[in-house]
């Protein structure tokens, strides 16, 4: 109730949320843009896998496609040099990653943390979206929940000799995440989003990967909530 009523008192024609949308919306496509360019990446480390995962990367691609349309739809041009800004450091963490051939690293970053963020976000968002873009991010929605579970299998699969890796990664990038979260939580907010919400929604999406990949419940507390009182 509560969300449709803040739903009813958005104007998506103003310039306040035109302004916000320009940041969030090119946040969105650039980290399709990512996920594209990431999969592709893992299917060249990963070459038992190579089909599926260049399949998911046609998935990202047809995301940013359908995020593009929403950014014109509303007549927003996406600040692009926001977005790139805002997923440099992730991104440079996982082209080194990539680069030293670290397929656990990789994985954290682009299935577990950029899919648990986008999970979250699009969550989020759907509520509050324009009839538009709510229909294109309900379609999105139900991919990265795939793409989430591929990096849940492999890390699964692997986890007795992927464990070490995994929370030197995580205490490298989720700070990150807590920073990126930090640097929307205006705009988010002119579009309706709470950050509490995000975090919440976050956290749960996360803990939950890393308890199918394998981890204790008192590894997940730990790991879960890496940075995030600095932030
Ligand atoms: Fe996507
Ligand atoms: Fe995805």
């Amino acid at each position: 109730m509560q969300q449709l009523a803040a739903q009813s008192e958005i104007d998506f024609t103003s310039q306040t949320y035109k302004d916000a949308y320009s940041r969030i919306n090119a946040i969105v496509i650039e980290g399709e843009q990512q996920a594209h360019e990431n999969y592709l990446k893992l299917a060249e480390l990963l070459p038992e896998h190579k089909d599926e995962l260049v399949g998911l990367s046609k998935m990202e691609s047809r995301h940013k496609k359908g995020f593009e349309a929403c950014g014109r739809n509303l007549q927003v041009t996406p600040d692009t040099e926001f977005a790139q800004q805002f997923f440099a450091e992730l991104h440079q963490n996982f082209q080194q990653a990539a680069a030293e051939g670290k397929v656990v690293s990789c994985l954290l970053i682009q299935s577990l943390i950029i899919e648990c963020f986008a999970i979250a976000a699009y969550h989020r968002y759907i509520p509050v979206a324009d009839p538009f873009a709510r229909k294109i991010t309900e379609g999105v929605v139900k991919d990265e929940y795939t793409h989430l579970n591929f990096g849940e299998v492999w890390l699964k699969e692997h986890f007795l000799e992927a464990k070490a890796e995994l929370e030197q990664a995580n205490r490298q990038n989720l700070p990150i995440v807590w920073k990126m979260l930090n640097k929307v939580e205006q705009d988010a907010e002119t579009l309706g989003m709470e950050k509490e919400a995000l975090v919440e929604d976050f956290m749960i999406q996360y803990s939950e990967a890393l308890s199918n990949i394998g981890f204790s419940n008192r590894e997940i507390v730990r790991l879960s909530v890496y940075g995030l009182k600095a932030a």
